[in-house]
């Protein structure tokens, strides 16, 4: 960052960004852009923004040369609290066996058997390498614990890292409850939450076949919200299934996967509404059909668009991959991945300081090496992040 020339009128401690082909501002409902504009950042967060020509004058001055400036990612669906990995069970899917959730009891062997230290350190660097490609906000659940100390300590490790912690101890039934579906329930329901509810703000449950059921996810999320946790869930992921409309009676924030939808799952995401999070990473690594990312916007659905950063169904943490899936292969346009990646898990997390940068809002933003938000699906698999400020700090890459 160069200091430019001292300003009498400048706001102490102010940065003013310039020289930006196109500021994506997300300013009002959906996607907004400013192009040939400028940003001024003041205590950590958005004081000004608009046309370059105009920009007040600032402490210091970075010139961004043509480069766009958008929102950090929000990506508001990870499961970022596990040891292992399974590639090998990746390596046998792409040579044709089915993705069995059933892999992900071999995590929670693993995780289990993990030391925290283990697990914290995993989970930096993933937040790490989150950072590094543009995501300034992420959710992370526990799950891969599936034990009242094991949830507890997993959650408590992810509280470290981010506000938005999860708890998911309905993932899928631990083996020592194989059978008891409703012991498992109970427990998840009960000592299990008292222990979990301190570290975490939401709650979430795997309502499908081979999880959890209807009756024992609704359980679940009514458990946790009178706990005061905020409702969300993986429904319909691998088959049709009664996830969604589960979620729409729990007032849940965000119905995430919504992979198999029906006429009645739509009229339950609209009407709610819910947030249809949207998680392309995850049909990539099971080969299952991209959600109809089209339908249900044209329906009037907000979706967003998360990594849902696991070992088994989907080990990305690339927001700009998941972008470019849902370019490429959900029928998005640009403006509407990107809207997603950004408001749009804003809106699954209930936040309204981060995904936009109308002023007010948290200074969470990327420099991306490109004059138009366009190439995130455009060139697909670059590493086209220059830079990215948190809280008006930058906290990867360099400024120019
Ligand atoms: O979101 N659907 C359930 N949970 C994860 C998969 C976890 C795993 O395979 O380890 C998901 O895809
Ligand atoms: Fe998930």
């Amino acid at each position: 960052m160069r200091v430019g020339q001292a300003c009498p009128v400048a706001i102490p401690g102010s940065t003013l960004i310039t020289q930006i082909s196109e500021l994506v501002t997300n300013d009002g409902g959906g996607f907004a852009a400013i192009t040939d504009a400028a940003l001024v950042i003041e205590d950590g967060a958005v004081a000004w923004t608009g046309p370059a020509g105009q920009a007040p004058a600032a402490d210091s001055v970075v010139d961004a040369g043509g480069r766009v400036v958008l929102p950090g990612f929000v990506d508001s669906h990870a499961h970022l609290v596990f040891a292992g990995e399974r590639s090998a069970e990746f390596a046998a899917r792409m040579a044709g066996q089915p993705y069995q959730a059933g892999g992900i009891l071999t995590t929670v062997a693993a995780t289990r058997a993990a030391s925290g230290t283990a697990l914290r350190a995993n989970l930096r660097r993933l937040a790490a390498e989150m950072l590094r490609q543009g995501t300034t906000t992420f959710e992370c659940k526990s799950g891969y614990g599936l034990t009242v100390a094991d949830e507890a300590r997993g959650l408590a490790i992810a509280a470290e890292a981010t506000p938005e912690v999860t708890y998911l101890g309905a993932h899928v039934v631990p083996p020592e409850f194989a059978g008891d579906v409703t012991g498992y329930v109970d427990l998840v329901r009960g000592p299990m939450l008292d222990a979990c509810a301190p570290h975490a703000r939401w709650i979430d449950v795997f309502c499908e076949d081979g999880a959890f059921g209807a009756d024992e996810a609704a359980a679940v999320l009514a458990a946790g919200r009178a706990r005061g946790l905020g409702a969300r869930i993986h429904a319909n992921q691998l088959g049709p299934g009664p996830g969604i409309r589960v979620a729409a009676e729990a007032g849940a924030a965000s119905a995430d996967h919504c992979t198999y939808v029906t006429d009645e799952d739509l009229d339950a995401i609209v009407s709610a509404p819910l947030v249809a999070t949207l998680l392309p990473g995850a049909e990539f690594g099971t080969r299952h059909p991209y959600p109809d990312a089209r339908r249900l916007l044209d329906a009037g659905a907000t979706v967003a668009l998360a990594t849902d950063c696991n070992p088994g169904s989907s080990f990305t943490s690339s927001m700009a991959f998941c972008i470019a899936l849902a370019v490429r292969d959900m029928r998005m346009t640009t403006q509407e991945a990107v809207w997603a990646a950004t408001a749009g898990g804003a809106r699954a997390l209930r936040r309204t300081d981060v995904g936009h940068l109308g002023p007010g809002a948290r200074a969470d933003l990327i420099l991306l090496d490109a004059p138009s938000h366009a190439y995130l699906a455009y060139r697909p698999g670059v590493p086209l992040i220059a830079a990215v400020w948190q809280s008006g700090r930058l906290a990867a890459g360099a400024a120019p």
